[in-house]
C-alpha cells in the first residue's frame, strides 16, 4: 500500500548497537538505542524497542505504521512528555531524558511545537489568547509583544481576522490552523504534529499539510504521524514503525510490495551483519543459505574465470538485494560476492527458510524477486561467456 515514498537519504538506521551510527552533518534530533517499556496488567509491555533515529536540521518526516505500533510514544520521547525506559534522546546539545520535571516544562515550551489531533484549544479564551498562552507560560517576549506575535502568527495561518472568536464559533480545519499558530507562539525549532489531519476532511487537510511544507521552507523542522500515504510521500523522508522498531527504509525500499506487517516481520527475523572492505560474503560454488539486503554501503558480484582470474558482473549498492538466484533454484552459489572496497557494507540477513516463508506472503515480491533473479541470472552468463 505504501510505494515509492523513501527519499535517499542516510540519515535513519535500525540496527543493533553493534553498528556504526551515522552522523547527519546539522543533526537536531537523535535517539539513541531509546526503548520504552510499559507496565500493564499483563505484564510489561515493550513499545518501543531499541530506536535509533537521527533526524537533521530542516527536514520534514512522516512516522508511519499501523495503529499501536508506537508512533504517539515515539513523539513522547522526543517532547520529553514521557521518558524512555533505557536510552538516550538528544535535541541540539540538550539531552532532553535528564531533564527534571521543571526543566523540561521550560525547554519543552521554548524548543518544540507541538499540534494535536483535537487541536486542544482551551474553550474559553478566544483564539489570540490561546495562541499567546505559551508565551505567558514561558515568559517569553514583554506582554505588549505577545499579542502583537499572536495576531502576526494567526495572520499566517490565514486567521487574523477572526482572533477574538471562541474556539466553538470556528470550524476543525481552522482550529487547526490556530493550534498550528500556538504551537510557533515561542518560535520553537521543531514541530511535533500527531495526526494533526486525522480529524479533518481531505481539503482540509491540505490546507494544514501546506501550511507545514511553508513552515519547513522557514527552516522548522517538523515530524508528522500520518495515515495519508499521499502526504507521507510528499515529505523529505518517512519513517516507518512497526511492532516498536523504525524498519529501515532501504529493507523498505528493497521490498516495496511488502505491507507494513510484513515489513515489520522482515526487521524482526533479519539479522544485520557488518563485512570489511573486500570481504567476501559469498563464495562462488558454495550451497546456497542465506538472502541479504543492503542497508550501507555496496557489494561486487564476480566470477572466477577459468584461467584464475575473476569478472566483475556487478555492483550493488543500499536498497539492493543479492543472494537470490542460489535459493531459488536451491542450488549453488553461480557468482562471489564481496564488501566494496571502498566502505564495507552492512547488510539484513534472511535465511533461506525466512526467504521463502516472504515469498509466500507476497506474490508481488517473489514475482519481482524471480525476474530480477531471471535477468541477473542471463547477464551472469553472458558475462562469462563474453571473455572465455
Ligand atoms: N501508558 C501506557 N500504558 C500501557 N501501554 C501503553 C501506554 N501507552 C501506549 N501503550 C501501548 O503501546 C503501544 C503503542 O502505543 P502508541 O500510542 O504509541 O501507538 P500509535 O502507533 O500511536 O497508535 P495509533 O495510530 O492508534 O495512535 C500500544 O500497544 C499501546 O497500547
Ligand atoms: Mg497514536
Amino acid at each position: 500500500m505504501f510505494k515509492g515514498w523513501f527519499r535517499r537519504r542516510a540519515t535513519v538506521t535500525a540496527t543493533p548497537s553493534n553498528s556504526t551510527y551515522r552522523h547527519g552533518n546539522d543533526t537536531l534530533i537523535e535517539l539513541r538505542n531509546v526503548t520504552k517499556v510499559f507496565e500493564t496488567a499483563a505484564g510489561p509491555f515493550t513499545a518501543l524497542d531499541n530506536i535509533m533515529l537521527n533526524v537533521d536540521r530542516g527536514e520534514f518526516v512522516a512516522i508511519i505504521g499501523k495503529s499501536g505500533s508506537g508512533k504517539s510514544t515515539l513523539m513522547n520521547m522526543i517532547s520529553g512528555i514521557d521518558r524512555p525506559t533505557s536510552g538516550e534522546v538528544f535535541i541540539g546539545d540538550t539531552a532532553v531524558h535528564t531533564l527534571n520535571e521543571s526543566e523540561m516544562a521550560v525547554w519543552r515550551g521554548r524548543n518544540v511545537g507541538i499540534v494535536f489531533q483535537f487541536f486542544q484549544l482551551l474553550p474559553a479564551l478566544s483564539l489570540v489568547e490561546n495562541v499567546m498562552l505559551p508565551m505567558d507560560f514561558c515568559n517569553m517576549f514583554t506582554p505588549r509583544e505577545r499579542r502583537e506575535r499572536a495576531m502576526m502568527l494567526l495572520d499566517q495561518v490565514g486567521m487574523a481576522d477572526q482572533a477574538h472568536k471562541l474556539p466553538s464559533a470556528i470550524s476543525g480545519g481552522q482550529q487547526q490552523r490556530v493550534a498550528i499558530a500556538r504551537a510557533l507562539a515561542n518560535d520553537p525549532p521543531i514541530i511535533l504534529a500527531d495526526e494533526p489531519t486525522g480529524n479533518l476532511d481531505s481539503k482540509t487537510a491540505q490546507q494544514v499539510f501546506t501550511l507545514f511544507e511553508k513552515l519547513v521552507d522557514q527552516g522548522k523542522t517538523i515530524l508528522m504521524v500520518t495515515h495519508d500515504s499521499d502526504m507521507a510521500r510528499r515529505v523529505s523522508r518517512a519513517v516507518i514503525i512497526a511492532d516498536g522498531r523504525i524498519v529501515n527504509e532501504y529493507v523498505a525500499q528493497a521490498l516495496p510490495a511488502l505491507t507494513l506487517d510484513q515489513l515489520g516481520w522482515v526487521m524482526r527475523h533479519a539479522d544485520i551483519r557488518t563485512y570489511a572492505p573486500g570481504a567476501v560474503i559469498i563464495e562462488q560454488g558454495s550451497q546456497a543459505d542465506n538472502f541479504y539486503i543492503i542497508t550501507s554501503g555496496d557489494v561486487e558480484v564476480f566470477i572466477e574465470h577459468p584461467d584464475g582470474g575473476e569478472i566483475i558482473v556487478n555492483h550493488l549498492s543500499t536498497g539492493s538485494y543479492f543472494g537470490e538466484i542460489g535459493l531459488l533454484r536451491q542450488g549453488r552459489r553461480t557468482a562471489g560476492v564481496r564488501a566494496g572496497f571502498a566502505t564495507g557494507c552492512e547488510v539484513a540477513v534472511l535465511d533461506q527458510h525466512e526467504f521463502h516463508t516472504l515469498l509466500a506472503e507476497s506474490e508481488a515480491t517473489r514475482n519481482t524477486i524471480e525476474r530480477v533473479a531471471r535477468e541477473r541470472h542471463s547477464q551472469t552468463q553472458a558475462a562469462a561467456h563474453d571473455d572465455m
